[in-house]
């Protein structure tokens, strides 16, 4: 079985090896990557507890496998790009070589600390090289990187360090954000002011700004960085270790901690990445995302280094200096493989022609998308004006669950269509559900979207609570793993995403549970009680819309609005702020209290001739109130 999938037999023949069997399958996957010993035993499935592990009893280290194996085929070959906030600041590039160093000499500095195999490390940085050089260096020595995007409050934050329970954070002094100049080491210090674990915080000088030092606790890392040598031995890890925590947000609660291990995950990201994109040896790699989300973990860091790509990371924004940012940076370092979300494309599209005009384009040959549906519109504006109707579009469905992507084109070689994500990639088992739980056979039908056989890259474990994990993903339906979306089938195994079928709103392709939303609103002192749900919404996709009940104190709806907003802000982050607030004297309850949400949707969406049946509501009068009142 060859690693590399040239062409539509080679996927079918993949795929259908994949289903029969399983373990040779991902045996034959796995041996292209180097392991300090092998396996026993290719994996165990158990999805009732949910137990499952892969590659047994082997070890390995993946920076071994992004870094080291390289040297000699390709040392001298540019690993990575950072392309600066401001176009005017020189570009930096390290090769192979010089990215093992600055790992490796990342990883003394955690050492020299007692920073060691098992402990959480939590990364709240821009996008700078010393964030791809800690995530590798924690990897380097096996300690376990937690990465909160720095758009996330001190409290979020906070929240997350005390989960994983990290002794150490590494940061900056503070960041860009297009033309805004933003603190990051403040909220560290007001995260920690809640947080008891954390004795070592290492700060990237990024800015020169100043910054208060707690000794003891901080350290510069320029100067930590000036007392270490740059040999660093991979730390032996078991296949199953964790390898990262990444926190993402689900229907109920606080986000969870997603956990993801060692081995698994290595030789998913890495067959994945080279195989959806069909990176060739000298093709320059840029995604888009942040690393503070999964897609930068495995499509930024992990999945290229692996192949011994060219990856490019940017700190800035698509809209600054202007909306041409994107198209000039691809036409700057000839990105021949762009991968973005759905949401920046539409909003460079509602910008105009004339900031894609001025630039060529023309190096592009393949084009991805994530995170969220994207719309035939957004899809033929992509295709046409960036693509020159020349590149191939990848839709990829996947999450943080996943580790890798799932359902999707391979770049050039499957057939596309428009707002359909694809097939399967091999070993991926699907399948749809009906509401009893029965699986769905045929073409052309709807259900609940789940995956049936386990697959090398998939979530272990929530960090602390493996309870919720097996409520989450696997005790919907039995012996599925249930991922939250719902999806259509046509023929030939084509999959089209149709959205979340629970209370998760993703908004530009950020996630966020309706409750974790609700819970910050009910922290203002006016609110009694919220509903929070999603709507259509243009350029995010689906945007927050919340229904809010007030106490008697509130007079102003201008400024208790303002002051919601402040407190979204302040217990989560501005990312999660509600686009429409609508203020209620109650809110469609069932006689037993559940909440009728579709009610609340329909009203949201502005869809109010047909409401359904409303006669099961405690009091149905209420209807008519916020059918009045929608914003
Ligand atoms: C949604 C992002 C449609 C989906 C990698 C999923 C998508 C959630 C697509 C995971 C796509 C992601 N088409 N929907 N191509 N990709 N989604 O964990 O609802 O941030 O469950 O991972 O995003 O979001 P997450």
């Amino acid at each position: 079985m060859a690693f590399r999938l040239k062409s539509k037999s080679d996927y079918q023949e993949a795929y259908k090896a994949s289903i029969e069997n399983p373990e040779n399958f991902w045996e034959e996957i796995a041996s292209h990557y180097t392991w300090q010993k092998p396996w026993t035993k290719v994996f165990e499935s158990d999805f009732e507890k949910p137990d499952v592990k892969w590659f047994l009893n082997a070890k390995l280290n993946i920076t071994e496998n992004c870094l080291d194996r390289h040297l000699k085929e390709r040392g001298d070959k540019i690993a990575l790009i950072w392309e600066p906030n401001n176009p005017k600041d020189a570009v930096k590039k390290y090769t192979y070589k010089q990215l093992h160093a600055e790992v490796c000499k990342f990883a003394n500095v955690l050492k020299a600390r007692g920073i060691k195999k098992g402990d959480r490390v939590c990364l709240y940085m821009p996008m700078i090289p010393e964030l791809s050089f800690a995530v590798l260096a924690c990897a380097r020595i096996g300690a376990i990187h937690s990465v909160v995007f720095a758009g996330f409050s001190a409290s979020s934050l906070a929240d997350r360090i005390n989960d994983a329970s990290a002794n150490t954070v590494i940061t900056s002094d503070a960041m860009n954000r297009g033309a805004k100049k933003m603190d990051v080491k403040g909220i560290i210090d007001e995260a920690l002011t809640k947080c008891t674990t954390v004795e070592h915080v290492i700060v990237v000088n990024h800015l020169n700004e100043k910054t208060n030092m707690q000794s003891g606790r901080d350290v510069w890392y320029h100067e930590a960085v000036a007392k270490v040598n740059e040999n660093c031995p991979a730390e032996s890890m078991d296949s199953e270790d964790m390898l990262f925590i990444l926190y993402t947000s689900g229907s109920t609660g606080k986000p969870k901690g997603v956990v993801h291990t060692c081995g698994g995950y290595m030789v998913y990201a890495g067959y994945s990445f080279t195989n959806v994109f069909q990176c060739d040896e000298n093709d320059i790699y840029w995604c888009t995302a942040d690393i503070g989300w999964i897609t930068g973990h495995t499509y930024i860091i992990y999945g290229p280094l692996l192949a011994g790509a060219t990856t490019m990371m940017f700190e800035g924004i698509p809209t600054w200096p202007d909306a041409g940012r994107f198209w000039d940076v691809v036409d700057k370092h000839q990105v021949n493989i762009f991968y973005t979300a759905p949401t920046a494309i539409r909003s460079l599209m509602a910008k105009g022609l004339e900031f894609v005009e001025p630039y060529k384009l023309s190096s592009l040959k393949v084009l991805g998308t994530v995170g969220e549906p994207i719309n035939v519109e957004a899809w033929e504006w992509y295709n046409e004006y960036i693509g020159k109707k020349n590149c191939p579009i990848v839709d990829t469905w996947w999450q943080t669950e996943t580790g890798g992507i799932m359902i999707t084109a391979l770049a050039g070689i499957s057939d596309l269509k428009a707002s359909y994500a694809g097939q399967p990639m091999p070993g991926v088992q699907l399948a749809l559900l009906d509401a009893d739980g029965k699986e769905i056979e045929g073409d052309d039908v709807e259900g609940y979207l789940c995956i049936k056989h386990a697959w090398p890259s998939m979530i272990r474990t929530t960090y602390g609570d493996h309870e919720r994990c097996k409520n989450v993903y696997f005790s919907n339906y039995n012996g599925y793993y249930f991922t939250g979306d719902g999806a259509r089938r046509e023929k030939d195994n084509m999959y089209r995403i149709i959205g979340r079928v629970d209370d998760v709103i993703n908004v530009s392709g950020h996630r966020f549970g309706t409750a974790e939303i609700e819970n910050a609103i009910n922290e203002h002192d006016e609110v009694v009680e919220s509903a929070v749900v999603g709507y259509p919404h243009d350029i995010k996709g689906q945007g927050i819309y919340a229904f809010v009940i007030c106490n008697k104190e509130h007079s102003n709806d201008v400024e208790t609005r303002k002051e919601i907003l402040a407190t979204v802000s302040e217990y989560i982050g501005k990312i999660a702020k509600p686009d429409k607030i609508q203020f209620v004297s109650g809110l469609p309850k069932t006689r037993s209290g559940k909440i009728m949400r579709r009610i609340l949707r329909k009203v949201a969406e502005g869809d109010v001739s047909n409401l359904g049946d409303t006669t099961t509501l405690l009091d149905p009068s209420i209807v008519d109130e916020l059918k009045e009142g929608v914003v």
